[in-house]
């Protein structure tokens, strides 16, 4: 994999485990399960799935929030994984979140100026003044304007409250931001112009993002590279373009299928095309064998047994499935040759 990586994730895990009144450790859930994804400097890796999937446990790993049960997370030459939460300043100031919900995420007590300056009086010496004069450009890179320093969260839209919080995660310029779902609570046009805010301050500052979200077509424009998850496991991974126009785990297909097209014609040919997917069984973890198996139209005897280790694309990237074990792919369905139809 990539030596000149950002971030580098390497065989995850996460396990929660309840706990009894003793404190003794219960019964555990993998919400993640030997998850591999790496992020170059300023690269942005959109990470997809439906809920429950694992995708926020990874973010808060990331941050330092939830533990890793397992695996490696190096961050430039530091491990983070064995640093549990408890990592030092100089790795806590270089990866900043943003969260979805922009109502829950701000505190209502404080000020923009306080929220946007907070990351400033935790990680430098900058004297309030400065801190002030730096609260004004944040603010204008978000596109909002001295007369909002003094006010509160609730005296803001939940787009302006997004702004607010970006701003804040720029405060430090990290290396990268996590953002969990940060358009999920917004209006479509409202997401539009996060997006598009998003998009330009990454150019502009060359920051890193892993950006999660459920819509893959939302992340495609923005995205460089695409993972998916499916409970617990990454299935895809591969270039932005390639795997939103030839998504080629049987998963990403069933996920970009359920993305509701505009043209009603494309929408018709598409129903007409599609394969039946068997219905929808609770998710089972499958203690082996590849954990689509139980809706996946394409099932093979193997993948009950077996699972599928990462095999590489036509086009770039790796899909988890034995469809594209050469070793072994006898001529099947058209799967990951252009886009669903
Ligand atoms: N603190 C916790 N304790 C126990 N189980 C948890 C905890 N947090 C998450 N889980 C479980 O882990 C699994 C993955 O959760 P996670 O929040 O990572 O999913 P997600 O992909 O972010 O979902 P969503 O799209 O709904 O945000 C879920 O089954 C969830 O119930
Ligand atoms: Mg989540």
């Amino acid at each position: 994999m990539s030596t000149d990586a950002l971030l580098e994730i390497r065989n995850l895990d996460v396990t929660y485990w309840d706990r009894s009144l003793l404190g003794l450790k219960g019964k555990g859930f993998q919400a993640v399960k030997g998850a591999n994804l790496s992020i170059r400097p300023g690269e942005t890796l959109g990470l997809v799935g439906e809920s429950g999937s694992g995708k926020s446990s990874i973010a808060n790993t990331v941050l330092g929030l939830v533990p890793a049960t397992g695996g490696e997370i190096r961050f430039g030459d530091v491990d983070l994984a064995s640093m549990r939460t408890n990592y030092p300043s100089s790795v806590r100031k270089e990866i900043q979140a943003v969260f979805q919900d922009p109502y829950s995420s701000l505190n209502p007590s404080m000020t923009v100026e306080d929220i946007v300056t907070e990351p400033l009086r935790v990680h430098t010496t900058m004297t309030r003044d400065e801190r002030r004069t730096r609260a004004l450009e944040l603010l204008k890179l978000v596109s909002l304007s001295e007369e909002h320093l003094a006010r509160h969260p609730h005296q803001f839209s939940g787009g302006q409250r997004q702004r607010i919080a970006i701003a804040s995660a720029l405060a430090l310029t990290p290396k990268l931001i996590v953002l969990d779902e940060p358009v999920s609570a917004l209006d479509v046009s409202t997401q539009n112009q996060i997006i598009n805010l998003l998009y330009e301050r990454r150019d502009a500052l060359g920051i890193a993002y892993l950006l999660i979200a459920h819509d893959l077509a939302l992340v495609h424009h923005i995205s460089d590279r695409i993972a998916v998850m499916y409970l617990g496991h990454i299935v895809e991974e591969g270039p932005s373009d390639r795997v939103y126009k030839s998504p080629a785990h049987p998963y990403t297909r069933a996920l970009l299928d359920a993305v509701p097209l505009l043209d009603p014609e494309a929408q018709r040919r598409r129903r007409a095309t599609r394969k039946a997917l068997p219905a929808r069984e609770a998710p089972r973890v499958a203690a082996q064998g590849c954990p689509y198996r139980n809706r996946c139209p394409y099932v093979m005897p193997r993948c009950e047994t077996e699972m599928p280790s990462d095999f590489p694309v036509d086009g770039g990237g790796t899909a988890a499935c034995f469809l594209f074990d050469r070793a072994t792919a006898i001529p099947g369905p058209a799967i990951g040759q252009g886009a669903p139809a």
